[in-house]
């Protein structure tokens, strides 16, 4: 069963997921952390960049996996999500270590060299999808390129403003976040209430990408207004 752990605003969300995500790198200083970008997890990346700075916490042993990212995007473009994620979270946190998605390939290898994830930190699509894993994804789904849904270009835009989405995506598969030994869920907002209750309530269903998370050992942690 998962631990469904509701808090009464974004604030304290981020406090008890940096709570969370601390404990864990305090266990395992080498903690191997696959890291959502999107705007859920953002504040609690700020409070583990202040506690990482008044030196409560170190996560330079730790490893960053990047998630998920658009096609045919540079580096340097306001869109890359390694971009995204470099800045709030692998400089911020003052990791050293990262391994970036380039191709399934490459991931692949990487992964096992670092003997799989410790912990996969989540945000949840508006269409239940998990990193770019669209509807329908199955468990088995592996690290792929594929075209993002018409449901997700849209909920994307909110990120860049004038820029356009771009259409394709490259994701960590399926297999491998449904293999990390602890998976974080954060979901914050009215808008996310029926995908989350579809997610944790809802048949396991391939529609539902995240409904697949109830097989691994999954903390929820999400606020009044997902949740009530
Ligand atoms: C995006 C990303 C996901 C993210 C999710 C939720 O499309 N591909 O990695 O976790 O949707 O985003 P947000 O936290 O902004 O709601």
């Amino acid at each position: 069963d998962a631990a469904l752990n509701i808090q009464p605003n974004p604030e304290q969300l981020a406090q008890a997921a940096a709570d969370f995500i601390s404990a864990q790198v305090r266990v395992k200083p080498e903690l191997n952390i696959l890291v959502a970008t999107g705007h859920t997890p953002m504040a609690t990346y700020a409070e583990l960049a202040r506690r990482a700075e008044a030196g409560e916490v170190d996560f330079s042993r730790a490893t960053a996996v990047q998630l998920d990212e658009y096609l045919g995007i540079d580096d340097d473009d306001p869109r890359s999500l390694w971009g995204w994620m470099r800045r709030s979270f692998v400089e911020p946190l003052r990791l050293t270590r990262t391994v970036r998605l380039e191709s399934p390939a490459q991931f692949g290898t990487a992964l096992a060299r670092l003997g799989g994830l410790d912990l996969a930190v989540l945000g949840l699509g508006p269409n239940g999808h998990l990193g770019f894993n669209e509807p329908p994804s199955l468990p088995d789904a592996p690290t792929r390129t594929l075209a993002l849904t018409p449901a997700s270009l849209e909920s994307n835009r909110a990120y860049w403003g004038e820029l356009a989405v771009p259409e394709g995506a490259i994701t960590a598969g399926m297999d491998v976040i449904l293999a990390a030994r602890q998976t974080l869920l954060l979901v914050g907002g009215t808008h996310k209430r029926a995908v989350l209750h579809a997610a944790l309530k809802g048949p396991e269903t391939p529609e539902v990408p995240a409904s697949f998370l109830r097989r691994t050992a999954l903390t929820v942690i999400a606020d009044e207004a997902a949740w009530a």
